[in-house]
């Protein structure tokens, strides 16, 4: 068992869209881990070293499902059997130690989904995934130079829509971020329900539907443990929008971030409009945040919160036991 508790849950590492025919290098909680696909078309992620002599595997390639290293081409398949080791001969017995110990992996709304050590809990169930009604869109996975931790508090902020989004959605005058209360939105994310007034100008008019240069919406936003965020929105159109953000820590200061959107409209011409209005939305984030050194002080009272900071301090309560039971 791992003395990190984070090794405990689920990360998204990787858009499925990203694993072809090559061996895909995946980093998380600063260890180098290896993705790909065996012949029955099942994930395999291991650590990103050969068992022989520590030969870096995603350097390799996959042939009929097999990993074969770039060393001196020892071939693993599936759950990560040692099936070949070319200078031993046909025949020769594959030494027990020789095979791949493979780590939890899982697909799910597009994106590749590990857990260093034994699962302690679920990959966030998003039912709109079920839903006949909706589309799902997804974007590509990034880096970002900042730590998970501040990301996870951004996405449950409201209170920088006017500044932060003001090139995208935020409107200067709707500042004040009215009282709201905090309370289980569904079986997997814990938050809060609240209406804004946002900028419908350009791209914005592909993700509401169209209407006036002003609009009116309503919201909902919630997290997951340990680093997933979902909001809602519905538009008095009709249309309605899940967009689902995660972060994964790579290393000290670097993470990876996707969101994925499901929306009810037919979003065959639209679509791409959408993603990129978003992903506009999530730069102005990156900017701001990738000027923050360090993670997030985590500690009880360590930062300054205002009524609009409620559902990050929650989130951070949660997280500060999630990472030490002992406090929690
Ligand atoms: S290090 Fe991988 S085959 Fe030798
Ligand atoms: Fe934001």
């Amino acid at each position: 068992m791992s003395a990190n508790p984070l090794d405990h849950h689920w990360y998204a590492v990787a858009t499925i869209d990203e694993l072809g025919d090559a061996p895909v290098s995946v980093e998380l909680l600063d260890i180098s881990y290896v993705i790909w696909r065996t012949a029955t078309q099942k994930l395999i992620a291991t650590r990103d070293r050969c068992t022989h002599r520590e030969g870096r595997l995603s350097g390799g390639t996959v042939e009929a499902g097999c990993l074969r290293c770039p060393y001196h081409g020892w071939e693993f398949g599936e759950q990560g059997r040692c099936e070949k080791i070319p200078s031993s001969g046909e025949g020769t017995a594959i030494p027990p130690k020789a095979h791949l110990t493979t780590l939890s992996i899982e697909e799910h709304y597009g994106l590749v989904w590990l857990c260093p050590d034994e699962p302690k809990s679920s990959v966030p169930d998003l039912g709109v995934e079920r839903d006949a009604n909706f589309t799902r869109l997804n974007t590509p996975m990034q880096v970002w130079n900042c730590s998970a931790t501040r990301m996870i508090d951004n996405m449950l902020d409201v209170a920088h829509f006017p500044y932060t989004h003001v090139g995208t959605f935020g409107r200067q005058q709707e500042r004040v971020v009215p009282n709201f209360s905090l309370k289980q939105l569904d079986d997997t994310f814990y938050g809060y329900e609240y209406s804004v007034v946002v900028n419908n100008e350009g791209g914005a008019k592909s993700m509401s539907g169209g209407g006036e240069d002003v609009i009116s919406l309503e919201m909902s936003t919630g997290f997951s443990l340990p680093l997933s965020v979902r909001s809602t929105m519905s538009y008095k159109n009709g249309i309605e929008q899940t967009l689902f953000m995660t972060a994964a820590p790579i290393s000290k200061g670097r993470s990876y971030f996707t969101f994925v959107l499901w929306r009810n409209d037919d979003v065959s011409s639209t679509g791409q409009e959408i993603v990129d209005f978003e992903l506009a939305v999530a730069e102005e984030d990156r900017k701001m945040l990738e000027r923050l050194k360090g993670e997030l002080a985590l500690g009880h009272g360590d930062l300054v919160d205002v009524q609009s900071d409620k559902a990050s301090l929650e989130w951070r309560r949660r997280y500060r036991s999630l990472i030490s039971p002992e406090a929690g």
